[in-house]
């Protein structure tokens, strides 16, 4: 990937093909705010809007990436979970899911997941430089739970019949109700077996003033953004075991920072959760005697 592509334009001036810059996109402002290059003059606006709007942006998105990387470590860890299934992966930042459960399980397999033009570009460069078969990327939208689960590329690399990690952090807030974000939520989980976890990273408003926070600033950029109450993340994990903290706001997720360092709620803006999928009986199960 060329140092001019990443700086926005194509040698030739334009942007490469594919690429709308004239609207912004989640993963570029999202990039924009994480200081990196793969973004343009809308989506930088929309971030300078954004920041405006929640000063801390910047600093709970380092903290996500820091709770993504304390959350699948524990997974690949303690959990044992050596498949993760990660939807709305954004641009690569480094360390990713699967260096953090390679470091783990050498065997780890991961299937990557976004619908944005910029992080499938970016896909195909680490797909094709490593010759890795135990990553694969899908160019899906998340609200088509079917067509991930049913793709070639994923069934070749995750073994279903196996527990899974599904990975949703920082995606669901761009899925507005009216898309069902519950409905694919509990198709994806559908298709996992017990035993298989479920890890959520949520913004929220519920610790801002009325009215505060970025959700305007994404959405008069033309990026829907709905914030969630508790009550609206837990129906996320409802019907599944809750891994201990439980639903906490992002810095309270392990932490590894003492109180005094920690992001407060209010400067995280987000809650997280890891789950896990329970066995549930079969017919024939609990009633022997
Ligand atoms: C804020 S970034 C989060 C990246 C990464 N998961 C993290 O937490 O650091 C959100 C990502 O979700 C992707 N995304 C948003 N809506 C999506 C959808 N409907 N289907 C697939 N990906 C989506 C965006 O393209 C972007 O890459």
């Amino acid at each position: 990937m060329g140092e001019a592509w990443t700086r926005g334009t194509s040698s030739s001036g334009k942007p490469p093909a594919g690429i709308d810059t004239s609207v912004a996109h989640s993963a570029r402002v999202y990039d924009y705010i994480l200081g990196g290059k793969d973004n343009f003059e809308v989506d930088r606006q929309a971030a300078e809007a954004a920041t405006a709007a929640q000063p801390h942006l910047a600093t709970a998105m380092r903290e996500n990436r820091a709770v993504m990387r304390r959350i699948v470590a524990f997974l690949a860890g303690e959990a044992g979970i050596r498949q993760f299934l990660d939807i709305g992966t954004g641009l690569p930042t480094s360390p990713n899911v699967h260096e953090i459960a390679g470091a783990a399980h050498p065997d780890a397999r991961v299937v990557y997941v976004d619908n944005d033009p910029i992080v499938l570009a970016h896909a195909r460069a680490l797909l094709t430089g490593g010759g890795e078969r135990s990553i694969a990327y899908i160019d899906a939208d998340a609200r088509e739970p079917d067509r991930i689960l049913g793709a070639p590329e994923l069934r070749a690399t995750l073994d279903l019949s196996e527990p899974v990690a599904l990975l949703l952090f920082g995606i669901l807030h761009f899925i507005p109700d009216e898309d069902d974000p519950y409905g694919m939520v509990a198709a994806l989980l559908a298709s996992l077996p017990a035993g298989s976890y479920l890890a959520i990273q949520h913004p929220t408003s519920d610790f801002y003033e009325p009215g505060r926070g970025a959700a305007a600033a994404y959405s008069n950029a033309g990026i829907p953004f709905r914030y969630r109450t508790r009550a609206e993340f837990s129906r996320f994990v409802d019907g599944l075991d809750l891994v201990p903290p439980g639903i906490q706001p992002m810095a309270e997720w392990r932490p590894e920072a003492g109180p005094a360092t920690r992001l407060s709620p209010v400067q995280a803006g987000a809650y997280v959760a890891v789950a896990r999928k329970r066995h549930l009986p079969g017919p024939d199960e609990g009633h022997r005697a």
